[in-house]
């Protein structure tokens, strides 16, 4: 690949929408990943997504190459920094990418079938620095990986095809200098203003969570609370549980499940708590998330195994009581008016 076609390619890469900061927020993380599949020597299928955080941008469909764009205002935002027009030239610098890796291929006797991966991108932390990226692999091994501190490209693994790649890319100088400046300063400052022009809406979305809880026993001495906490959105969340109103501290008997994605691009995870049935105290689970505010979500666990019959007996006898109060209450409002009825007749 010509330097100035990997270029265009880097360019195309970080050319799409970035981050913006929140003070509160997490590390924000804009990034491009582009797989190219070669079966053979006559053969290439390109994919590519670009995503900020766990929302996808855009794709590249690998049938005729055209962009799909997940969102109206990716397309706008994409406009505003395709000040170099960028856009009409991606696919000669995807042609031109899929010609080096042959060559490459060529050139070091490597194998098809062969996948390459490239991984481009910007954190920006919430202290304003950011850290770009851009990473190469070669059959799903890390290949070169570009510094952008020092400003040229290292090998990530001993091999004849990282010195060989290697050394391609690192001959041009204007092309590493570049790529320096688009990697710590472009990608993370323009187009994350694009971003914050245009899509807020989208990718500050909060969705609250749903909490339930419910038992499992696993065997007849042991109980397991299990906090299902399901359908929020953005990912981070703490669930804790309460003893008696007392965090419970973290122990190997406290397991949290991993955050699993949902359909919707919302999150779930369950949380459990080993305990010993009937043990006398109260348990709440504890959910904290940004969609909350400053509130939390508590959702508290009855001990209904004990207390059927208590329960039972305490419903028929409030029952009893309003009846009795009910009737009392009817009896004496009749009496009432009866009296009054006789002193009206009595006064006439
Ligand atoms: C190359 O791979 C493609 C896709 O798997 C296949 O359709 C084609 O026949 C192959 N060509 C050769 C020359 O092997
Ligand atoms: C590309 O292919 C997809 C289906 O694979 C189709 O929906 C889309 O309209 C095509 N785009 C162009 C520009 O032909
Ligand atoms: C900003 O935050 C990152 C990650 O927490 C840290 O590595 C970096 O040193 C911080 N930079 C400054 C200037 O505070
Ligand atoms: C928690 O996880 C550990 C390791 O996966 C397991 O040994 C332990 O039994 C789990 N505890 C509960 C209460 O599920």
């Amino acid at each position: 690949m010509q330097p100035s076609h990997l270029l265009l390619l880097l360019f195309l890469l970080i050319l799409l929408p970035g981050m913006w900061a929140d003070p509160e927020a997490q590390p924000q993380v804009i990034q491009y990943l582009l797989t190219g599949l070669f079966a053979n020597i006559s053969s290439a299928e390109v994919s590519c997504l670009g995503l900020v955080g766990d929302i996808p941008i855009f794709t590249l469909d690998p049938a005729n190459w055209s962009i799909h764009f997940h969102w109206p205002w990716a397309r706008q935002a994409a406009a505003e920094v395709d000040g170099e027009k960028m856009l009409s030239q991606y696919k000669i610098v995807l042609r031109n990418m899929i010609q080096f890796v042959h060559d490459t291929v060529q050139q070091t006797k490597e194998h098809y079938p062969l996948v390459v991966q490239f991984r481009a991108g910007c954190v920006l932390y919430p202290n304003m620095t950011s850290w770009g990226f851009l990473n190469v692999s070669w059959d799903g091994r890390d290949l070169v990986a570009f510094e952008v501190d020092k400003e040229r490209w290292e090998t990530q693994q001993t091999s004849q095809v990282a010195e060989v790649v290697n050394k391609s890319l690192n001959r041009q100088k204007s092309v590493t200098v570049l790529l320096e400046y688009l990697l710590s300063t472009w990608i993370c400052h323009s187009n994350f203003r694009a971003l914050e022009k245009y899509g807020r809406a989208t990718l500050e979305r909060q969705e609250r969570p749903v909490a339930t809880v419910f038992t499992h026993t696993p065997s007849l001495d042991q109980l397991l609370l299990v906090c299902h906490v399901t359908g929020f959105y953005p990912r981070p969340i703490s669930v804790a549980w309460l003893q008696d109103g007392h965090e419970v501290p973290l122990d190997p008997v406290l397991n949290s499940s991993t955050i699993l994605p949902n359909a919707d691009l919302t999150y779930q995870l369950r949380s459990i708590l080993a305990m010993a049935p009937r043990d006398g105290h109260s348990y709440v689970c504890r959910v904290r998330h940004c969609s909350l505010g400053t509130h939390s979500l508590l959702i508290p666990w009855e001990d209904h195994s004990a207390a059927p019959t208590i329960s039972i007996t305490i419903v028929v006898l409030l029952l009893v009581a309003t009846a009795s109060v009910g009737g009392f209450w009817w009896w004496k409002h009749r009496k009432v008016n009866e009296a009054t009825l006789e002193m009206h007749e009595f006064i006439i």
